[in-house]
């Protein structure tokens, strides 16, 4: 038995064709070659894109030589309303100014300090849960809604249920609904000139959104200038200056960080978790392994426990290859390029996929597999320096993946210690890429009390 794997279309399929597999689900409108190969042409009436499978060349885009391989627009258009003049979306200088102010507050140390806030966000969806017991249950709500609390808390020193924080958070439920944009705007063979219309819904959600993190920022600005600022994320943030000019970030430019904390920290976090919930319920050995592990977390919060949850730690890893939560990324080429035997010009997209890499069949033994214990083998270690970036690599690598990692096996060990999962047939999820990994229907599973 495999988990969940979406079926891949035909080899040859028409431009029209692609693009209505497109609109549907980035991932099954992808040959199965794909698996196999180093890299890819997609030629379409306006664009190329090549997909970039091999190990050293991935390197040279994301490591080697980033600064000629900036992030495409294309993807930025979707997002933009949201998320403005955010880090995720900026090349350049402005990147860079950008990742000095926000580097420091995710650092090591850091991490340990906004340990009791996803201990205490950990305990809340225990609780949670425990109302939703011996029910059959939509597991993604349930772990959208935790890691939106670990954001808020670690962040802003509020739970989801402030009032501020709540409507955010229900807000953005409505901004994704309406704005399937992404795909579409990243991949398909769009010109240049064609206008991108963001649905009105979009943009009135887009800046009501804007509005409530705005007074979040606000607020936290006169809390720092009061001198009575709590020492969270965001006064870290708020307080650092770059080492380079010396200044800050205004709170225009805050509300856009935020804005991308909030999307990038919780939609990814969520996924990883449901699916690894929902692999959990299909390996009910590894449940038990990790419900008994997580027999470590009685007591109160410390960080060491952390280095305690080491199984815990293999499946989530795992999990995220299987599952990662961004599919797929895209950069431009600056200059022409001469990728294996291929001339590839400048103004290409290039897309980088971590779900073909995680599941190549040429460099992962058993890829298809759900194997924990791969971590330890020699094909495994490799494969994990070389072949495995669910947080993408290189100086634009994901800022929350420590964060990420110390968020996700604890929430789930903390559920395994507590609550037993269990599939229920008939509801098998099946994978599709939007903004994140999700399931088409949900991932539903019966949770039942230990
Ligand atoms: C399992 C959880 C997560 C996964 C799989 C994940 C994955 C990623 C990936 C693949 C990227 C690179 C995207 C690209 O280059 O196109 C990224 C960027 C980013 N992530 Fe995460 N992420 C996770 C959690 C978080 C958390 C918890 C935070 C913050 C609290 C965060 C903040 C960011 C930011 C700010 C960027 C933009 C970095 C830049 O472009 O310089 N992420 N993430």
């Amino acid at each position: 038995m495999i988990p969940p794997k979406p079926p891949a279309r035909p080899d040859k399929v028409s431009l029209w064709r692609y693009l209505k597999l497109f609109r549907q689900d980035l991932l099954s409108a992808q040959p199965a070659r794909l698996y196999r190969a180093w890299m890819a042409e997609f030629r379409t009436p306006f664009f190329r894109s090549y997909l970039v499978n091999q190990p050293d060349l991935v390197d040279t885009v994301l490591k080697g030589r980033p600064d000629d391989f900036p992030k495409s627009n294309r993807i930025s258009e979707g997002l933009r309303p949201l998320l403005g003049n955010s880090v995720f979306l900026t090349n350049g200088a402005t990147w860079k100014r950008q990742r000095r102010i926000i580097d420091p507050a995710f650092e090591g140390g850091r991490l340990r300090d906004t340990f009791p806030a996803m201990w205490a966000a950990s305990e809340a969806a225990v609780n949670r849960l425990a109302e939703q017991a011996g029910q059959e249950t939509e597991i993604e709500e349930v772990t959208s809604h935790a890691a939106a609390d670990v954001i808020f808390r670690t962040l802003f020193s509020i739970p989801i249920e402030h009032e501020v924080a709540a409507q955010v958070f229900t807000r953005f439920r409505a901004y994704q609904r309406a704005q399937p944009l992404l795909n579409l705007a990243a991949f398909v063979p769009v010109p240049r000139w064609v206008p991108r219309f963001h649905s009105r819904e979009t943009r009135r959600n887009a800046a009501v959104i804007r509005g409530l993190i705005r007074q979040l920022t606000d607020t936290r600005m006169e809390e720092i200038h009061a001198g009575t600022a709590p020492d969270d994320l965001a006064t870290k943030i708020m307080t650092t200056t770059d080492p380079q000019t010396g200044d800050r970030f205004d709170t225009d430019e805050m509300v856009d960080q935020v804005a991308i904390f909030f999307l990038a920290g919780h939609e990814t976090s969520a996924s990883a978790l449901a699916w690894t919930l929902y692999l959990m319920a299909l390996y009910p050995d590894w449940q038990e392994k990790l419900a008994e592990e997580a027999r470590v977390l009685d007591g109160a919060p410390d960080f060491s426990v952390m280095s305690k949850l080491r199984l815990s730690r293999d499946v989530f890893r795992e999990a995220l290859r299987l599952y990662p939560p961004v599919p797929m990324m895209v950069r431009e080429t600056t200059c022409a390029e001469h990728f294996r035997d291929r001339d590839v010009p400048k103004g290409a997209q290039i897309v980088l996929s971590p779900w073909h890499l995680h599941r190549h069949e040429r460099l992962w033994e058993r890829p298809d597999d759900f194997d924990p214990t791969r971590w330890q083998t020699e094909n495994g270690k490799t494969c994990q320096r070389t072949a495995y970036m669910p947080f993408s690599a290189g100086p634009r690598v994901c800022t929350g993946a420590g964060f990420a990692m110390v968020e996700g096996p604890l929430i789930l060990s903390m559920l395994l210690s507590r609550f037993r999962f269990e599939r229920i047939a008939g509801r098998e999820p099946v994978p599709v890429a939007h903004l994140t990994v999700r399931a088409a229907d949900g991932i539903w599973l019966r949770v039942l009390e230990r």
